[in-house]
């Protein structure tokens, strides 16, 4: 962390007590520590000790009589924000661009990576509005950093809690030991379902929702690699400012989008389900009811990771992922070998909690040099890391 800029928020909080543990983490570890406060806060942690821990002026006021706090600069100055706590009403004002305080003004102003903090009472944590926050905030590529279970200021125990300090501190320190690792390199990625059309009104889709795809998509960007996103038809999206998305509809919309953009990828990961087979023909116009039976002819779609296989050079490391629900190793390595990739992703539909639309997912990757590897349940952004810290060892 030496040398490293943390720009510190904190709003009104109760947790705001814990923050002068963490910026004297952060200093003990050589980083800079700056402060932004909102007022409120400044009612639950004194200004004057986060200034003598971190050895800079502490900025709460937009303007005082003779001076104006240059957002602008403090927000281009940092390597990294962090919004702890983050209160309710401070998520809701960021998820909706508001800036009637420093803090806020300093966050839109920003050009950093953003982690977040929040701390509230379990209610409002639970609350859909804050959820929805949480959500549009994660989709602009920031990290939140989540509350833990425990006692709150009301006496209730329950979520909301801010993590500890020492938490805080470690996703920091994690942050800047991958960060800019993969500078320099470009992915192509893959995610969600895709729509085979039957007539206007009807389609034949599956369940995928592209979290997973869109959590690895923003695990390398955040390690400074820039992403293509071949999108299916979701309602997830993500703005981190290194993944660039295309949107897509059927199989054969993807697969398009991909042959285009293969050829400059260093790294391409297939997690989209993508249906095997599609109508023979699409109806112009919408079909009737007519007989008691009705029958549909399929054909085949082309397989992307199986055409991608075929063509990538010796540089580039292709990804493929295996859903099974029988005879899963034997499936995976099969997939592993027919579509020339140099790793499949295999997740059970055994496994509780894993596959699509869940949170977390549990996998075993099997590279083609016969290494397996094998991982507990966890939330899809470990996942994620944990995938990108194996095509990072794959790299050439
Ligand atoms: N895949 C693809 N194009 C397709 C079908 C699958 O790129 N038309 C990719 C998926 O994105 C995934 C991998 O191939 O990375 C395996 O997909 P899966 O549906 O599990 O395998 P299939 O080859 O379709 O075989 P099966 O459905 O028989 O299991």
């Amino acid at each position: 962390m030496k040398g490293k800029k943390i720009l510190i928020g904190i709003s009104g909080s109760i947790a705001a007590y814990k923050i002068p543990l963490l910026v004297r983490l952060c200093i003990k570890a050589g980083a800079e520590v700056k402060i932004v406060m909102t007022p409120s806060s400044a009612t639950f942690v004194s200004p004057l000790v986060l200034s003598t821990l971190s050895k800079n002026e502490v900025h709460i006021d937009i303007a005082s009589d003779t001076a104006w706090a240059n957002h602008v600069e403090l927000g281009r100055w940092a390597d990294v924000m962090l919004i702890a706590p983050a209160s309710c009403n401070t998520l809701a004002k960021m998820a909706n661009a508001y800036c009637d305080n420093l803090l806020l003004s300093v966050y839109l102003s920003s050009i950093c990576k953003i982690y977040i903090a929040p701390a509230m009472d379990e209610d409002m944590w639970h609350h859909q509005a804050t959820q929805d926050n949480l959500t549009k905030l994660a989709s602009f590529g920031h990290t939140i950093i989540p509350s833990e279970h425990g006692e709150l200021a009301s006496g209730l125990i329950g979520m909301g809690r801010m993590a500890e300090p020492e938490t805080i501190f470690e996703n920091l320190q994690a942050f800047f030991k991958r960060r800019n690792t993969l500078t320099g390199k470009t992915a192509l990625i893959t995610a969600g379902p895709t729509y085979e059309n039957l007539d206007p009104v009807r389609f034949i889709g599956n369940y995928s929702t592209g979290k997973m795809g869109i959590a690895i998509a923003e695990a390398l960007a955040e390690r400074g690699c820039k992403v293509h996103l071949v999108l299916g038809p979701t309602h997830l999206v993500t703005h981190h400012p290194l993944i660039e998305t295309t949107n897509v509809r059927s199989a054969e919309e993807m697969y398009q989008a991909c042959m285009n953009l293969f050829s400059g990828a260093d790294i391409a990961v297939m997690s989209a389900a993508v249906a095997d087979y599609t109508p023979e023909i699409v109806a112009e116009n919408k079909i009737k009811k007519q007989d008691d039976n009705f029958e549909l002819k399929l054909k085949k779609t082309k397989d992307i990771l199986k055409s991608l296989g075929a063509i990538k050079s010796e540089k580039q490391v292709l990804v493929g992922f295996a859903l099974e629900s029988k005879d899963e190793k034997q499936y995976a390595l099969k997939k592993l070998s027919e579509k020339n990739a140099d790793a499949i992703v295999m997740n059970s539909l055994n496994d509780k909690g894993a596959g699509f639309s869940h949170d977390t997912n549990k996998i075993t990757i099997f590279e083609k040099s016969g290494l397996e590897f094998n991982y507990e349940l966890k939330s899809k952004q470990a996942v994620a890391n944990d995938i990108v810290e194996r095509i990072m060892n794959l790299l050439p």
